[in-house]
């Protein structure tokens, strides 16, 4: 079948096509329809009972495939490789779910995991889902205030972590930022469970937390534990526009059913292939494919614990690669214009054997055409740019390289996955003609697998995705669709930045800059960089009278987002300001400022109060050497 085919058999009949869909998944009660109009975006599959460690774990070992890599993993950090069966990956699980099933987590609890990359992450995600607990993994990237804000949203029962996370140079301590969370949060989980590694072992307090292997000693392994398909399966923070970050739910059986339909479909992925994706399990691209898509369709996952360079070399991505067989290959173009200025002839990738690599897929931000165009010339392989977000879950565009590559346009993650009908619209949700720019919404209801709700905010829920354009989903993103259907996205409607292929709320940012003493007012942005995408950039305007000097202030403030973001933010710089361009109404001009700081032609403004200011950026932002190229 074309794509075309499929495409037009869901929008003929969106209830047969998930239905047949759903045929790929092990129900303990099958669902009786596809899509219940219940809850405030739609639910699917919900009177179901299923299980999602079952689906990605049990079912394999029961089809023979016990003796089959699940997860391998490689880490180039310390120099290490590792395998687990399906059968080794559904004991351990089991014996995990039991021990916290023996401490009283049950259906429903919610479990934070903040985790490095190692198997054990996995581990206990699908413990969770083996027991129908909710889980929440968090980015170790983030910093303990981060954490405890997620504590206080979704009230844990426990929290598993691992003693320490490893960055090239680095150890990061999580235990100490745990401990911190703990301390700054308002809710108290009743244990944690830590995952000591040999690198650096923690200390435990007594009464609270207890080992991951000790605590499982002598525990009933736990069955998998049936759920209704509208139960969530977990809740991802991301970021919007105010530092309170946005708990995208998952249901169990939207997830299960598009996940696995995506594997062949997008992926080109079969049981017993290899599959990595080179992202975090703190994102959503962990969720859906480091854990559970590669694992729901029986394929072997590669847990990697790396860099793109620097781990040792910018070859390392082609070894793992060569090393595992990998078939398909997902990582963001950040990573691949790290890799392109470390080797920019490709040298080291003609030192490895890839045959096995079919395709290579990209996403996280928009994948710029230099980046896809080095790929292809170098590796020979189609480049697979694709769209999607934390509330997605999957993609929503993209090239459908299992049913059939279509030809590839650089700067579009090409067309509309099933499920999806994608509008561009102008202000008064109109859809708008071929190659017009617009905002990108979905016409509701979402596909499976996608958000049904934020986890105890309906309200924002509705506010931030439905009441923009009535009966549709609005996605945040603006571009505009070609005469051939293909999208291109080109900007965020909203105040969030993408750095290095992570989300970020620069509205979070300026949370922790206007609280420095000696800051009256200030504004985050996002500027381009060449290799991460956007970098966020500060401005402050100085209360009267300070007598800090201002490179102490800027110090400060960056080291103050540091420590209550963390390091991901990667908030750098930020530059003083004596007044910042604001609408008539105190809006403040951010777009403007950051095509300014670009370099790019930009539009006064309508509703500017004093167009004067913008000079005055300006030229702070020329002295700072912004927007000169
Ligand atoms: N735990 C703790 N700290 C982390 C971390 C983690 N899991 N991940 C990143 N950090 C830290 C980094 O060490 C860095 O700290 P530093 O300021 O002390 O150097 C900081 O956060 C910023 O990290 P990053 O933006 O990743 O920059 P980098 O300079 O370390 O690496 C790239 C640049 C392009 C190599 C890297 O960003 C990369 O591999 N990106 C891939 C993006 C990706 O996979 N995105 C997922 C969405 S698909
Ligand atoms: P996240 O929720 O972290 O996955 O970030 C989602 C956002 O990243 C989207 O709304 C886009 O702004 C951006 N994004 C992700 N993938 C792409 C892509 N392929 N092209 C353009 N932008 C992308």
């Amino acid at each position: 079948m074309a794509y075309k085919d499929v495409y037009e058999s869901w929008k003929a009949s969106p209830e047969d096509f998930w239905m047949q869909a759903a045929g790929g998944i092990d129900w303990i009660k099958p669902p009786s329809k596809a899509f219940f109009d219940q809850g405030p975006a739609g639910e699917w599959f919900a009177d179901a009972m299923v299980n999602t460690c079952w689906n990605a774990v049990d079912r394999h070992v029961e089809a023979g495939r016990g003796d089959q890599l699940a997860i391998i993993h490689d880490s180039p950090i310390t120099h290490s490789y590792r395998g687990i069966t399906y059968r080794e990956l559904r004991d351990r699980v089991a014996s995990l779910a039991g021990a916290l099933r023996a401490k009283g987590i049950e259906k429903g609890d919610r479990v934070i995991i903040y985790m490095p990359m190692i198997p054990e992450a996995l581990e206990a995600m699908l413990a969770c889902a083996r027991l129908g607990a909710i889980h929440s993994v968090v980015f170790g990237g983030f910093a303990a205030n981060e954490l405890a804000v997620r504590i206080d949203d979704a009230k844990p029962k426990a929290l598993i972590a691992a003693s320490c996370g490893l960055e090239p140079g680095r150890v990061v301590h999580y235990k100490p930022l745990l401990d911190k969370a703990i301390d700054l949060a308002a809710h108290k989980p009743d244990f944690c469970v830590v995952f000591q590694r040999e690198q650096e072992v923690a200390e435990l307090i007594e009464g609270r937390d207890v080992a991951w292997h000790s605590f499982q000693y002598g525990v009933e392994p736990a069955e998998c534990v049936p759920v209704e398909g509208n139960h969530p399966a977990y809740v991802l923070y991301t970021s919007g526009t105010t530092g309170q970050p946005k708990g995208v739910v998952r249901h169990t059986a939207g997830q299960l059913v598009a996940l696995n339909w995506t594997m062949p479909n997008i992926y080109g992925i079969n049981a017993g292939d290899v599959f990595w994706a080179a992202s975090d399990v703190g994102w959503v691209v962990g969720h859906s494919y480091i854990c559970y898509g590669p694992l729901i369709a029986g394929a072997t996952t590669i847990v990697f614990e790396g860099k793109p360079v620097g781990t040792p070399d910018a070859g390392t991505y082609w070894r793992v690669c060569q090393n595992h067989k990998v078939k398909s290959f997902f990582t963001a173009p950040t990573a691949i214009r790290a890799v392109k200025r470390e080797d920019p002839n490709g040298e080291l990738i003609k030192d490895y054997n890839l045959r096995n690599l079919q395709a290579i897929f990209l996403a996280g931000e928009r994948a710029d055409p230099d980046t896809i165009q080095w790929l292809e010339d170098k590796l020979k392989l189609p480049v697979i740019d694709h769209w999607w977000q934390t509330e997605t879950g999957w993609a929503i565009a993209a090239n459908p390289f299992g049913i059939e590559l279509m030809p590839v346009k650089k700067g579009s993650p090409s067309v509309p996955m099933p499920g999806h009908d994608v509008q561009v619209l102008d202000e008064g949700g109109n859809p708008v003609e071929a190659g017009v720019l617009g905002a990108i919404a979905i016409k509701m209801p979402l596909p499976p697998g996608t958000l049904p709700t934020l986890w105890n905010a309906e309200d924002r829920f509705k506010k931030s995705y439905l009441s923009h354009f009535p009966g549709y989903y609005e996605t945040g993103d603006a571009g505009y669709i070609d005469e051939d259907g293909y999208l291109y996205i080109m900007a965020r409607t909203d105040d969030v930045i993408n750095v290095a292929g992570h989300r970020l709320s620069t509205g979070a940012m300026e949370e922790v800059l206007s609280s420095h003493p000696a800051v009256a007012e200030c504004a985050v942005i996002g500027v381009a960089d060449t290799l991460k995408g956007q970098m966020p950039l500060g401005f402050l305007c100085l209360k009267k009278g300070v007598e800090t000097p201002e490179d102490q202030v800027i110090k400060e403030v960056v080291k103050m987002v540091r420590d209550r973001i963390g390091p991901v933010a990667a908030f750098k710089s930020a530059l003083v300001v004596d007044r910042l361009p604001k609408t008539r109404s105190g809006k403040i001009l951010r777009a403007t400022m950051a095509k300014i700081a670009d370099g790019e032609e930009f539009k006064m403004p309508a509703t500017i109060d004093d167009p004067v200011i913008l000079d005055e950026i300006a030229g702070v932002l020329k002295g700072a050497g912004y927007g000169t190229d």
